[in-house]
C-alpha cells in the first residue's frame, strides 16, 4: 500500500474533509479509556488544538491500548468523521496505529494536569510538549516573521553583526570573556598581566552586548539596516525581565533624528501587536485564559486591569505618550508612592536613574498608556548618544510598556567627531580601540539614529507571560546553563 502523506493536525482541524483517509502523527496529551472505546487527544505542535483519535477497543487489544499514555508518540491512519462529543467538530477514527515511542507513565514528568512554570523550567527539554510553551513558541515565531516583514517592506537591510567582538558597545563592563587560553595556565607578560597577544585573536575579546556599533557602520553606507541576533550580558540581575542571553532587534537609520526614531519604534510595536492579533488569535485566546486562571490565585491589586487581548488592542489603537525625562521626574517627585516612600528608590532630584518601579508607575498608574521618554541626563546614558545644546541631556529615548517597563532603548547618535571624542574621554571609553567607529565621523558623517528592542520583553508583552524565562526556549540566567 502506498504510504499516506502526513497531515498536520492544525490543517486537518481547519479544513480536513470528512470521510477521507488521512495520517497524523503527534504526541498523546491525554487518554480516556472506557469499555468499548478509548479517546486519545493528539497534538503535533502545529496549533493549540488537539485532534481526538477514537480507538475501537475491538480493533486494538487491551495490551496495546495500555501502552498509549501521555507523552507517547503515535502515527495514526484513519478516517475523519463528524464528532458526536462536545468540544470538537471532527474526530479521527483510527484504522491503524503505530506507536513510535513509548513514554512510561511512571517516569514521564508531564502529567495530564497543570504544572507550575517553575517546574517546567527544570525540564526545558520537554517544555515544548505543553500547551503554554507551544503557544509561546508559535507566537515567538510569528513575531520573528513579522519583524522581518516590517523592516523588509520599509527597505531596511538585515545586517548580520558579529557575535565575537573586542568592544563593549554599552560600556557597562558586563561582557562574557572569550578566550582559548588554558585557564590553568594563562600566559602573562613581563608586567605580570595576562598576555592577550598570545590568545586566539591576539587581543582581549568578548561576546557582543549589542550589534549597534557595527550596525552604524553599515547604515553609513546603505542608509537603513536592522540586526536581529543574540546578545550577551553578564549582569547579575535575577529579575523577571533580564536574561544573560537575549535577542535584540536593532534598526539603525542614516538621516533620522530622534523624533523620526520614536515614530519608527511606535509604528513597529503597533505592527507587531497587530500582526499577533490577526495571525495568532487561537494561541492568544489560550494565553489569555491561562493568565486569567493564574490571576485567580493573586490578590486583586496584583491582577491586570485589562485582559491580554484588551491590552494588545489598547496598545494597537492608542498613541503613545511622549514625555521628556525632566517632565517625568516632576511627575514622579510629586507622585503618591514617592511622597509616601513606597518606591524602593525614592526620586528626589533631577539626574536619578529610573528604575522599573518608576517606569511602571508612569505607564500603569499615571498615564495608563505606553510612554516614550526622551532627553535623558547624559550621566546615565551611553557615550554614543547625541549631546543636546543644554549640555546636560542627550537625545536618548526609551519606550516603556505596561507590565514590562523598558521594552525599547535608543537614541540619536553623536555624529560630530570632536564632541564624540570628548565624551569618550570623559567616560574612559578607549578611543584607540574604537578607531574604526570614529572613522565614520571622519569621512562623510551624517545625523543618524537607532534603537534596540528586547525581543523577549516584546514576547512577554504579547503572550502575557510574567517571567522572561518562559518566553525563550533555553533561558540563560545566573546559575542556569543546562540543556
Ligand atoms: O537599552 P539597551 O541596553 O540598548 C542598547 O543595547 C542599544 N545598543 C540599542 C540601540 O540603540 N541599538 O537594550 C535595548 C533593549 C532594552 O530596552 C531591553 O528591552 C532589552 O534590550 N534588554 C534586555 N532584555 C533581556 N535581558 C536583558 N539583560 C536585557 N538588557 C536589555
Ligand atoms: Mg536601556
Amino acid at each position: 500500500m502506498d504510504k499516506i502523506k502526513r497531515t498536520k493536525i492544525r490543517q486537518l482541524l481547519d479544513d480536513g474533509k470528512v470521510g477521507v483517509e488521512i495520517c497524523v502523527k503527534g504526541w498523546v496529551r491525554t487518554k480516556r479509556a472506557s469499555k468499548n472505546v478509548a479517546f486519545v487527544a493528539l497534538n503535533d505542535g502545529s496549533g493549540i488544538r488537539n485532534v481526538q483519535v477514537v480507538l475501537d477497543t475491538e480493533k486494538f487489544d487491551e495490551e496495546f491500548v495500555r501502552k498509549i499514555n501521555t507523552g507517547t508518540s503515535l502515527s495514526v491512519v484513519g478516517k475523519l468523521v463528524e464528532s458526536q462529543g462536545a468540544g470538537q467538530s471532527v474526530e479521527l477514527v483510527a484504522e491503524t496505529i503505530d506507536i513510535l515511542g513509548e513514554a512510561d507513565p511512571e517516569l514521564f514528568p508531564l502529567q495530564p494536569k497543570k504544572h507550575s512554570l517553575e517546574f517546567l523550567r527544570e525540564i526545558a527539554h520537554l517544555r515544548p510538549r505543553t500547551n503554554t510553551f507551544g503557544a509561546v513558541l508559535r507566537v515567538r515565531h510569528a513575531m520573528t516573521y513579522a519583524l522581518h516583514t516590517f523592516f523588509h517592506e520599509k527597505g531596511f537591510l538585515n545586517l548580520h553583526t558579529p557575535i565575537l567582538t573586542a568592544s563593549d558597545a554599552e560600556g557597562a563592563g558586563e561582557t562574557f570573556k572569550v578566550t582559548t587560553f588554558d585557564l590553568d595556565n594563562v600566559p602573562k607578560d613581563e608586567t605580570g598581566s595576562i598576555d592577550f597577544k598570545q590568545d586566539f585573536f591576539e587581543k582581549e575579546t568578548n561576546l557582543t552586548v549589542s550589534g549597534q556599533l557595527e550596525g552604524e557602520l553599515a547604515a553609513m553606507g546603505v542608509s537603513e539596516i536592522y540586526t536581529f541576533g543574540p546578545t550577551f550580558r553578564a549582569e547579575n540581575s535575577n529579575t523577571t525581565r533580564h536574561l544573560a542571553e537575549f535577542w535584540m532587534v536593532e534598526p539603525e537609520m542614516a538621516f533620522y533624528d530622534l523624533e523620526d526614531t520614536m515614530d519608527l519604534a511606535e509604528e513597529m510595536l503597533k505592527y507587531l501587536v497587530g500582526y499577533a492579533l490577526k495571525n495568532c488569535i487561537e494561541d492568544l485566546e489560550f494565553l489569555e485564559k491561562r493568565e486569567l486562571d493564574e490571576e485567580k490565585t493573586k490578590p486583586q491589586n496584583e491582577r491586570n486591569e485589562l485582559s491580554l487581548l484588551e491590552r494588545l488592542k489598547f496598545v494597537n489603537e492608542n498613541d503613545f505618550v511622549r514625555l521628556s525625562y525632566t517632565e517625568a521626574i516632576e511627575i514622579l517627585k510629586r507622585s503618591k508612592p514617592n511622597q509616601k516612600k513606597k518606591f524602593q528608590y525614592l526620586i528626589d532630584e533631577w539626574g536619578a536613574d529610573l528604575q522599573s518601579e518608576h517606569e511602571r508607575f508612569l505607564v500603569e498608574k499615571h498615564f495608563k498608556k505606553p510612554v516614550i521618554l526622551f532627553d535623558y541626563p547624559k550621566e546615565i546614558k551611553a557615550f554614543y548618544m547625541r549631546q543636546n545644546d543644554d549640555d546636560k541631556t542627550v537625545g536618548a529615548m526609551d519606550v516603556l510598556f505596561p507590565g514590562i517597563g523598558e521594552i525599547v532603548g535608543g537614541s540619536q547618535r553623536e555624529e560630530r567627531k570632536e564632541k564624540l571624542e570628548k565624551r569618550m574621554a570623559e567616560m574612559d571609553i578607549p578611543a584607540e580601540e574604537l578607531w574604526w567607529y570614529l572613522d565614520t565621523r571622519k569621512f562623510g558623517t551624517v545625523p543618524h539614529s537607532g534603537y534596540g528592542l528586547g525581543f523577549e520583553r516584546m514576547i512577554q508583552f504579547v503572550t502575557g507571560m510574567n517571567n522572561i524565562r518562559d518566553v525563550i526556549p533555553f533561558p540563560r540566567t545566573p546559575g542556569n546553563c543546562e540543556f
